[in-house]
């Protein structure tokens, strides 16, 4: 009986094929039962959505693209963030190595809502984008959101109170400890984790061995016999830098790549002044670059106009490796494969550093690591000081090691497992797991165009399609409709069969079932547009209040800017006379 004499225990009703929770069912009918017979508005309020509070996980690009959104367009505030990194900025706190930096114009790789005029040059350094996350971090106010140096470790959905519980572990204190949450985003990156490489004996090894994204900079390289394994983008950017002070680096690299040149123009004085007073100037620089960027995809895509700029960029890039690597290594560097396939590199000057005397490139793969050294596939042997594994990511396994249970007690890998790789609808809702957002999730990468804008998009579509509705209280669990899920599924893989990215060579993009659960099968523009309005149909949306279109447009009034405010009032003004002379 609730405070009105009502019984709720009267109502059954049904959610997919599970119970709804006994607290959203009760809770969704005194909403009704109270609106319905003009009982206090107030009252007609779902604890949930009065509660409604949110855990993010990671602070990287992603989690600050989140917490922007909830805050600055949202004013919602009931958030935390979390990350096991000892502060904010993910991979550009993460990999610190020599060399780091991006291979994507800095003026878009950026936030849209925060354009930075002072960039020093078109493609900067790890330093430079890490010291600019801080600052739009303190920028916005999101700091004091953040908890740094704790780890996820799972979280477990409960149906009977619709809240997520969320696993943590405070890795200065080793002090484990759970939290309730309302939302769960996960924001922890796919290019984060370290894949598990393990070469026999490597136990052994008496120098120094780390993972590019896990630099030791207690290791001094100078003047040192280094192991560079791996041939993607990260070893091109290590090898040139290291190659500057060390005695000696071998690469040992299985494959070849596609090189591209890199040009890298330090920004003018001027021009800083005037992407700051003249912000439309900065604004079209950005859209002209993702422009560029998108249409450079095309190449991917199997279709007459893609194989001619292919095959032209190609040729561009075969040239380019002959003007510049020692003609010795070109067999072993130019692929065989079709151009991207594996994620091109743009060349931080690693070709110029195979010509250096102490640079020497052996196209093998590992057979065994000593004591002293490595034995190579061929069994040739060498002793190194210090051993780089720059042997890239666990792309395609999401959210990996968190165990997150969904409502039916299925946890989402497991899930994964039996629909044969990680996927979602627009890469941000599973079934099964409800109220939970996944950014920069399955299918969602760019292929040539900035990471950044995937995460910001995915942000402002989790605002839109699980936020708003939450807080508006339209709804208070939301899920994805299993059909929903695997049509849009389908129809990325089928868009997906005959690009470069399955053609043969070994990526991050394929998962261990062979599928791709990385790419984005279009353009970037086109994920914006899919994701711009979300299509309700997809969703089961249970509980929330009748009352929810007064709640959207009180938040609509909250939110506004001060000059729609000032427009709709003039609107508003202006009409008012008309309906009169009617
Ligand atoms: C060296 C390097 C260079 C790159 N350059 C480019 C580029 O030029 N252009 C481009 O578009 N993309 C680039 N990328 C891809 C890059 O990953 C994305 O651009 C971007 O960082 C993704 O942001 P994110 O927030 O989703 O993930 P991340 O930046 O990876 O952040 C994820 C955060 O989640 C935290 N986290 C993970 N798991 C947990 C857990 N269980 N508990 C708590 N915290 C957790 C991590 O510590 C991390 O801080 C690069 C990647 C690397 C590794
Ligand atoms: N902006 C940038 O310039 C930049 C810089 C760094 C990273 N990134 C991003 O991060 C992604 C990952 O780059 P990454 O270079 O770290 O990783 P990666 O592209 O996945 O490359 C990993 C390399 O390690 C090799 N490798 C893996 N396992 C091996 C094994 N057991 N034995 C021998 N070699 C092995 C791979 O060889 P095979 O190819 O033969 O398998 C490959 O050459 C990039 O694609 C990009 O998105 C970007």
């Amino acid at each position: 009986m609730n405070r009105a004499g009502f019984d709720f225990r009267a109502f059954t009703s049904t959610y997919g094929d599970r119970a709804v929770p006994a607290a959203v069912n009760s809770e969704y009918h005194t909403a009704l039962y109270c609106a319905e017979n003009g009982l206090l508005f107030l009252y007609a309020m779902s604890p949930y959505a009065r509660g409604l509070d949110a855990i993010i996980i990671g602070a990287g690009p992603a989690g600050i693209a989140m917490a922007y959104r909830l805050k600055h367009d949202l004013h919602f505030h009931d958030f935390l963030i979390f990350d096991k990194l000892d502060g904010i900025g993910g991979t550009w706190r993460a990999n610190t190595y020599p060399g780091c930096g991006c291979d994507l114009k800095s003026h878009l790789y950026s936030f849209s809502f925060n354009p930075n005029p002072n960039w020093s040059k078109e493609l900067c350094e790890q330093p430079e984008i890490l010291q600019y996350m801080e600052d739009t971090v303190d920028k916005f106010d999101i700091r004091k959101h953040v908890h740094t140096s704790v780890e996820c470790t799972g979280a477990k959905w409960h149906v009977e109170t619709a809240k997520w519980e969320v696993f943590l572990k405070d890795l200065k204190s080793g002090v484990e400890y759970s939290r309730f949450a309302s939302v769960l985003v996960s924001a922890v990156g796919a290019i984060s984790f370290p894949r598990d490489v393990k070469f026999p004996g490597m136990e052994k090894f008496g120098g120094a061995l780390f993972h590019t994204a896990r630099w030791d900079h207690s290791v001094s390289y100078e003047n040192k016999r280094v192991a560079v394994i791996g041939n993607g983008c990260s070893a091109a950017q290590v090898v040139p830098a290291v190659a500057q002070k060390a005695a000696f680096v071998k690469q040992y690299a299985r494959s070849g790549q596609w090189f591209h040149e890199r040009p890298n123009r330090q920004y003018s004085e001027l021009e800083k002044f005037l992407f700051r007073w003249l912000p439309l100037w900065q604004r079209l620089l950005r859209l002209r670059i993702f422009l560029e960027a998108d249409e450079e995809t095309t190449a991917y895509f199997p279709t007459a106009r893609g194989l001619r700029i292919r095959i032209q960029k190609e040729n561009e890039a075969r040239r380019y490796i002959q003007s510049k690597a020692p003609q010795k290594y070109w067999g072993y560097i130019i692929p065989k494969f079709p151009l991207g396939c594996k994620r091109r590199i743009f060349d931080p000057g690693y070709l110029d550093a195979l010509s250096l005397p102490n640079v020497e490139l052996l196209p093998e793969g590992i057979r065994e690591i000593t004591e002293t050294g490595i034995v190579s596939a061929s069994g040739v042997r060498d002793d190194f000081d210090i051993i780089v594994l720059a042997t890239g990511f666990q792309v395609s396994e999401f959210l990996t090691p968190m165990h997150i249970v969904g409502a039916d007690g299925r946890s989402l890998h497991q899930q994964w497992r039996e629909c044969r790789g990680a996927q979602a609808y627009l890469g941000t809702y599973v079934h099964n797991f409800p109220n939970l957002a996944i950014l920069f999730g399955p299918n969602t990468f760019p292929a040539n165009n900035s990471a950044l804008f995937a995460c910001e998009t995915q942000a402002d579509y989790a605002v839109k399609s699980l936020f708003a509705p939450l807080l508006d209280r339209r709804a208070d669990v939301i899920e994805v409709k299993q059909t929903a899920e695997d049509c849009t599924t389908n129809a990325i893989h089928k868009q997906l069969r005959n690009t470069v990215f399955s053609a043969d060579c070994s990526n991050w993009y394929i998962g261990q079932f062979g599928r791709n659960a990385a790419s984005w099968p279009g353009m970037a523009r086109s994920f914006w547009a899919s994701t711009w309005i979300p299509d309700w149909s997809a969703f089961n949306m249970v509980g929330g209040s009748r009352l929810w279109p007064l709640y959207t447009a009180r938040r609509w009034l909250n939110t506004m800017t001060p000059l729609t405010k000032v427009v709709l009032v003039l609107s508003l003004v202006a009409a008012a006379p008309m309906d009169k002379a009617v």
